[in-house]
């Protein structure tokens, strides 16, 4: 088993905030992909990488009171949100457990495996798809999304648009990350020895003066800030992040051009 990698993003408050945001931005995509892949009553879910929960509330919403929901994360902190966040939202069919995902261990079979935005994250995907499998009842569901950055741009370019966008990529390789991994995700899963999965990818796209971004990218940027500092890719000066919406909007404006987000990937199989 590989060592466990450290995870990229530092966790406070405002990671907390990031994860919801992001969460929003793609929720349809999920609770779409969950459905068509055939996450139904009754299943007993296990989600990796849970984070501040939404994935496994969107699970718990589908598997309704006969089916349950565990979601592992290695973040006491997210999960305690995670837990405040289920029980407000008056769900008891889903529990949160601190755990590695390359380490966790159960006697229980799971119906559906599934996990958002973490596998980019492990240091060796194919083999945590492997041992995951393991954890499945005879033909359960397998099902992930991950992030393929290269999808990220403004269309006609920029010079700011450009840099901008080339961050997100450099800041995941710098780590140590695969940023195309969403592209490898039908290939990673047979690799691990499941049957060829289904696959269908997703990316928003936004005219001109379109605001319904912003606080998405806003969060991301802060995100991404310390890194991009510490990898020596860009200076905070540079980045200027109190000013760098508005500059994009002006650039958008002038440049009459179309956002196109990162293109997220869903792969889904029966094992
Ligand atoms: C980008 S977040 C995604 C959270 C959630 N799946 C979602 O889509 O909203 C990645 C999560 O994986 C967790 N994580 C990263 N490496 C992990 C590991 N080795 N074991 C368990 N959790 C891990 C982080 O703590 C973080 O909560």
């Amino acid at each position: 088993m590989s060592e466990p990698q450290e995870y990229i993003f530092k966790y406070s408050d405002e990671e907390v905030r990031r994860l919801v945001v992001q969460s929003i931005y793609w929720s349809d995509f999920t609770e779409e992909l969950l459905r068509k892949a055939g996450l139904s009553k009754g299943m007993r879910v296990l989600d990796v990488g849970s984070g501040v929960g939404d994935v496994a509330m969107i699970a718990a919403r589908l598997v309704g009171e006969t089916g349950s929901v565990l979601g592992i994360d290695r973040s006491a902190d997210s999960l305690a949100v995670a837990r405040n966040r289920a029980a407000s939202a008056g769900l008891a069919n889903v529990q949160f457990e601190q755990a590695e995902v390359d380490s966790y261990e159960t006697q229980d079979r799971f119906t559906a495996i599934i996990g958002r935005m973490i596998l980019h994250h492990l240091p060796d995907p194919t083999s945590t798809l492997r041992r995951l499998s393991g954890l499945l009842a005879p033909g359960g569901l397998v099902i992930f999304q991950e992030p393929d950055l290269t999808g990220l741009k403004m269309e006609p370019p920029s010079e700011l648009s450009a840099r901008v966008c080339g961050w997100f990529p450099q800041v995941l390789e710098r780590a140590g990350l695969d940023s195309k991994l969403g592209q490898r995700l039908p290939l990673l899963m047979k690799e691990a020895g499941l049957p060829a999965p289904h696959c269908v990818a997703v990316q928003h796209l936004s005219a001109p003066g379109a605001r319904r971004n912003r606080e998405y990218f806003e969060v991301s940027i802060w995100g991404i800030l310390p890194l991009l500092e510490r990898f020596g890719i860009a200076t905070a000066a540079e980045v200027d992040i109190a000013t760098l919406w508005q500059r994009l909007a002006e650039d958008t404006l002038s440049h009459n051009g179309t956002w196109h987000s990162t293109r997220m990937v869903g792969a889904w199989t029966r094992a």
